[in-house]
């Protein structure tokens, strides 16, 4: 199977979770995408979604799923996302789409996070994958010395030539050569830099569930 063909797998297999009558929290990218398509086959089941993203909310809408803001609506059931890399005990790397931060909100206020993601996301440790971290333009430079004591290089990430300007009007970061053996204590630690809005560390925020797409098709893993 493709790695296109996985992402539609995993995409269809998150419907299970989605509870009839309830709002369903829904993140970004091209997994995601596929379970927005199979979501529309339900769209008359729920009320609608809480969006992680401009991208998202305009998919969903075209597809006749209402949105509802964050602050509109309380506890959400599930929440239903991809991830950049996922280990073995549910901690991820989120944010290549740059919608980390709207994506950790929206994680946390679900009950449960399900990530649906293709094999090639499954590490052992987190850190192949350059972890993004969204920050206020000014601490762009602050930021990415405090990475560099730590051993990583971090990189303003571009678009069309220049630095790309997320959702919530700020930069992305993004961090190689780190490797990150404890999550929870990163995460924490990084979220205190001044000027950082969002590490694109999942560790408070992990997974309760993954739905990984594999050659031998969907397997459940529970965290
Ligand atoms: C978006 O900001 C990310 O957190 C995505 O969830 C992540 O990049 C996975 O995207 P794909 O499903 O496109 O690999």
């Amino acid at each position: 199977m493709t790695q296109d063909e996985l992402k539609t797998l995993v995409g269809q297999a998150a419907l299970h979770y989605v509870v009839p009558g309830e709002i369903v929290g829904v993140g970004t990218g091209s997994t995601v995408n596929k379970f927005i398509e199979a979501l529309a086959g339900m769209r008359d089941q729920i009320p609608g979604a809480v969006s992680s993203s401009q991208a998202s909310t305009e998919r969903l809408q075209a597809l006749g799923i209402r949105v509802f803001d964050a602050n509109e609506v309380g506890e959400l059931a599930v929440y239903i996302d991809g991830a950049d890399e996922i280990d073995g005990r549910g901690f991820m790397i989120k944010g290549g789409g740059a919608a980390l931060t709207r994506e950790k909100i929206v994680a946390a206020q679900s009950r449960k996070f399900i990530c649906i993601a293709d094999e090639s996301k499954r590490v052992e440790v987190l850190g192949r994958f350059p972890v993004p971290v969204e920050v206020i333009p000014m601490a762009a430079r602050q930021v990415g010395r405090r990475f560099a004591a730590l051993g990583g290089q971090a990189q303003l990430r571009m678009k069309d030539g220049q630095p790309l300007v997320t959702d919530n009007g700020q930069h992305i970061l993004d961090v190689s050569g780190l490797q990150v053996r404890d999550p929870l204590a990163f995460e924490s630690e990084v979220n205190q830099w001044p000027g950082v809005v969002t590490v694109g560390i999942f560790a408070h925020q992990k997974a309760s569930v993954c739905l990984l797409g594999t050659a031998r098709g969907v397997e459940t893993l529970a965290y």
